[in-house]
């Protein structure tokens, strides 16, 4: 993994995907080069997603000013939180997507619902990692992404304590800015993977029932298949985010919600990552399985979820 991060990070940086920021800023600034300074600079030319990531840095200014505060915490189900704070940037989002983009839907995990009249509707999650946020693990973000007819055109993740925004736009390509550093770079596309020196990552439900147990099952095959590892971040947003950047190679989760993947779903198929449900196909949408990883990863993770699911269920 090291010796593939190192060659990956070596070689000649590859042409930029076009289209995102419209071709002028559609140029690979790397993770360590003197970006732009000043977050102005680093605005896209792509009208929409200049707006969009203006709400998304404005939603992560508010997670950061209030992550020291105690919250006032109420539980949807014993392990399920939900925080003032969640609410408060909901209603935040709520207003500016009310101003920036006033023809479309919004549906919020908080309860945020208006249908739109332009057919297109943003599933927002404002603080997806709670856990984390109460525990100041440094792994939550916003999460930002808008279905057009079935499918996500575009999409903004940011994790405000990592520095991290990920922004996306259908066959446009995805970026990965770090505001604070005044650094961007297009996400080149993911190279093949095998599952041998594959840093994997999961997600529990909040329900501990027995789908639990299946994902332990799930857990048990790749380590066993000798991967590299592992992790449990706590912010499927994040995770899927850092398939598209590299950084994990295959993410897997039972039951989540749109709101917790429309926008990272988005950035990680931009970065040449696979995505698909269980079986394969595309109805991971709604939430009740996803899997996303490197091309032939993703092959070889769909084999042995379906032979350990089978055997479970035998
Ligand atoms: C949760 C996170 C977590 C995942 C859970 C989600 P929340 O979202 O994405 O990683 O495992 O299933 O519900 O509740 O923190 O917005
Ligand atoms: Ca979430
Ligand atoms: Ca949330």
């Amino acid at each position: 993994m090291q010796k593939l991060k190192q060659s990956r990070a070596m070689s000649t940086p590859r042409p930029p995907i076009q289209g995102l920021y419209g071709g002028r800023t559609a140029r690979i600034i790397g993770h360590d080069s003197p970006g732009p300074t000043g977050k102005d600079r680093m605005t896209p030319d792509n009208e929409e997603l200049s707006r969009l990531r203006d709400i998304a840095l404005a939603a992560g200014e508010l997670q950061m000013a209030e992550r020291d505060r105690l919250r006032s915490i109420d539980y949807k189900s014993a392990t399920d939180m939900v925080t003032d704070l969640d609410r408060r940037v909901e209603a935040l989002l709520v207003e500016h997507f009310a101003r920036a983009f006033p023809e479309d839907g919004v549906r919020g995990e908080e309860g945020a619902s208006s249908p739109g009249t332009s057919g297109s509707v943003w599933h927002i999650d404002p603080l997806d990692g709670t856990t984390n946020y109460v525990h100041r693990h440094p792994f939550f973000a916003v999460s930002l992404g808008r279905e057009a007819s079935g499918e996500i055109d575009l999409a903004a993740v940011y994790a405000p304590e990592l520095d991290e925004l990920y922004l996306a736009r259908a066959q446009g390509g995805a970026v990965l800015e770090r505001p604070l550093r005044g650094t961007r770079r297009d996400l080149p596309p993911r190279e093949t993977v095998t599952l041998e020196r594959a840093l994997l990552a999961t997600g529990f439900p909040y329900v501990r029932d027995e789908l639990v147990a299946r994902n332990c099952d799930l857990l048990k095959s790749f380590l066993l298949r000798q991967c590299h590892g592992v992790r449990r971040g706590g912010s499927a947003a994040i995770d899927l985010c850092h398939v598209a950047a590299g950084r994990l190679d295959g993410y897997w989760e039972f039951a989540l919600n749109t709101w917790d993947l429309a926008a990272g779903s988005l950035i990680a198929r931009e970065a040449g990552a696979r995505v698909s449900d269980f079986d394969g196909g595309g109805g991971y949408l709604d939430g009740h399985q996803i899997l996303a990883a490197a091309p032939g990863l993703h092959e070889a993770m769909l084999e042995i979820i379906s032979e350990t699911l089978r055997h479970a269920d035998a």
